[in-house]
């Protein structure tokens, strides 16, 4: 299993320092949750503050949009690299234009789905994108109650992918813990997202990554 820390957990005060140390604790991404006050009833973070992490970073980035203007946000952080961009499905009119759009900047593509958003519903997108992110709770926040029906969603979605696109990768994002790691695992699942899971536990970052993989 990868493992990406979900950096809205961290200690934005010490910023470098912490995404120097979930990187030396082995992670192998960085999730960075891109939210506008609009799409979700949060605001985070933008280029200035992602360019420090972008910086402090040794792993791919995997920025998480959960914004209206899709492509005007993929114009923003494109000049950092990013190993991912992501956007939700649900606010897109044109997701297969602005796949292309992410593509030709050199970054890998990849789709978010809501909770209420069955697998199917991207289906004929699947072939141009390297990865899935099923949200397993409501975009916004850390620290939520993970949803169980997210299982069911990631069995179908991976018999999907062995369809259209057998090296498109499955994240799981939201209430990950080491209680519910193999349920995911036996889904099919790829990356798992753990914001509150990494940055709170108790015995160090290195443990917290290591019970996930
Ligand atoms: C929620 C974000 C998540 C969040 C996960 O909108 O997309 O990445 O940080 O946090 P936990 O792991 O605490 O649920
Ligand atoms: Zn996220």
């Amino acid at each position: 299993m990868l493992v990406a820390p979900s950096i809205l957990s961290a200690d934005f005060g010490n910023l470098a320092n912490e995404v120097k140390a979930i990187c030396e604790a082995g992670c192998d991404l960085v999730h960075v949750d891109v939210m506008d006050g609009h799409f979700v009833p949060n605001l985070t973070i933008g280029p200035v503050v992602v360019s420090a992490v972008a910086k402090a970073t040794t792993k791919p980035l995997d920025i998480h949009l959960m914004v209206e203007n899709n492509s005007f946000f993929v114009d923003l952080f494109a000049p950092l690299k990013p190993g991912y961009i992501s956007f939700h499905i649900e606010e897109e009119k044109h997701p297969h234009r602005l796949i292309q759009k992410i593509r030709s900047l050199g970054i890998k593509p990849a789709l978010t789905l809501n909770p209420h958003t069955p697998p199917e519903a991207i289906e004929f997108l699947l072939g141009d994108i390297d990865m899935v992110l099923l949200m397993s709770v409501n975009p916004g926040f850390g620290g939520q109650k993970f949803i169980p029906s997210v299982i069911e969603r990631a069995k179908r979605l991976k018999a999907l992918i062995k369809k259209h696109n057998p090296s498109c990768l499955i994240e799981i994002d939201g209430g990950v813990n080491d209680q519910n790691l193999n349920q995911l695992r036996e889904a099919g699942v790829d990356i798992v997202v753990a914001g509150s899971y990494v940055f709170g536990h108790q015995a160090g970052y290195k443990a917290a990554i290591d019970s996930l993989k």
